[in-house]
């Protein structure tokens, strides 16, 4: 288990998901009671499964909240990233993004078996990525929220949409700022939900060019604070194995190295604006989270990967 995060990990945990409790409440759609009298233990289940895999997996909860977010952003909240390669469909597993680093598949496919041994046919499996998201932030030591449900899932994949919407370590803040406002969201979303990168961990090859040659000038990113700088470079010795692990967020002191941003320092200062702040953000953040979903049928899988 992660130890409750203090200082900025707090500030950030917090504000990114009391953003995801206003989520969507513009939209009647979605709602927390959505499966109350068709699956009134959802919450538990997914819950229990989420528990059972922290105990071999300390890493899982960062893993599926990224999971939630790698569909929403492609197509909206459908789980069309969960979909596998089949004859009619190109998986989204498969994007630049997603492959080799996307993970916690096999726990979302045991949610999914739980919840349909108990309520069959109900749940879709974009809400199971709703509330295993929830559920791994609270278990993460994060604060709860009620997950607003109700998606449906999408039958079709979009891989060249996930190679193309999703946000790569290597562009700059004006590239990722804009594939955020493309699914409605602005530049307070961006920091804001950036600071899901308090947990979880990244590979070395996604960001050591921060740590030797960055943007060609042979030199390490200035903004890297040198002890850790020392510390990245030891995890991470240059031209050594791409998919070795550093955390991202090893003393909480830090920005997450993965966007040059200083997300930190930022989130503090919106965080004290909380008057125009989230109300700011209650819009953008409804429309990504309901885009083009709702016109798809069935509103649930029978395996959340076919
Ligand atoms: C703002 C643009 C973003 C960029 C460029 C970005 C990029 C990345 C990269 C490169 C990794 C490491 C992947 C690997 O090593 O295989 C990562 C990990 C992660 N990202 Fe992001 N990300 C962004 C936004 C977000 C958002 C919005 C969320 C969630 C709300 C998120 C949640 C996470 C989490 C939790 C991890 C760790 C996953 C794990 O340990 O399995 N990221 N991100």
């Amino acid at each position: 288990m992660f130890p409750p995060p203090p200082t900025c990990t707090t500030f950030l945990l917090v504000t990114i998901f009391l953003l995801a409790m206003i989520l969507p409440s513009s939209n009647a759609q979605l709602n927390s009671t959505f499966y109350a009298t068709t699956c009134p233990n959802v919450s538990s289940i997914v819950s229990n499964i989420v528990q059972q895999a922290f105990l071999s997996d300390p890493r899982i909860g960062a893993s599926l909240i990224r999971l939630h977010f790698h569909d929403c952003f492609v197509n909206g909240c459908d789980a069309s990233l969960l979909l596998d390669n089949s004859s009619s469909i190109l998986s989204e597993k498969l994007a630049a993004p997603n492959v080799n680093s996307t993970r916690g598949f096999d726990v979302v496919d045991n949610i999914k078996t739980a919840v349909e041994s108990s309520c069959p046919g109900v749940v879709s499996c974009a809400d199971i990525l709703a509330l295993a998201a929830e559920s791994s932030v609270s278990q993460s030591g994060g604060p709860s929220w009620s997950a607003l449900l109700g998606r449906r899932d999408s039958l079709t994949a979009n891989q060249a949409g996930a190679n193309s919407s999703l946000p790569s370590p290597f562009e700059g803040l004006t590239n990722i700022t804009a594939k955020f406002t493309a699914v409605g969201l602005n530049t307070n979303d961006v920091v804001a939900l950036s600071g899901a990168h308090t947990f979880g961990r990244a590979q070395c090859r996604l960001f050591s060019n921060r740590l030797y040659n960055f943007s060609g000038t042979g030199s390490p990113d200035p903004t890297i604070n040198s002890t850790y700088l020392t510390t990245l470079q030891q995890i991470c010795p240059q031209n050594g194995n791409g998919s070795v692990l550093a955390n991202l967020d090893p003393t909480t002191q830090m920005p997450s190295i993965i966007i040059t941003s200083p997300t930190c320092k930022t989130i503090k200062v919106f965080s004290n604006q909380t008057k125009s702040y989230f109300p700011q953000l209650a819009l953008p953040q409804s429309l990504l989270s309901t885009a083009s979903v709702a016109t798809k049928l069935p509103s649930s899988r029978v395996l959340c990967s076919r």
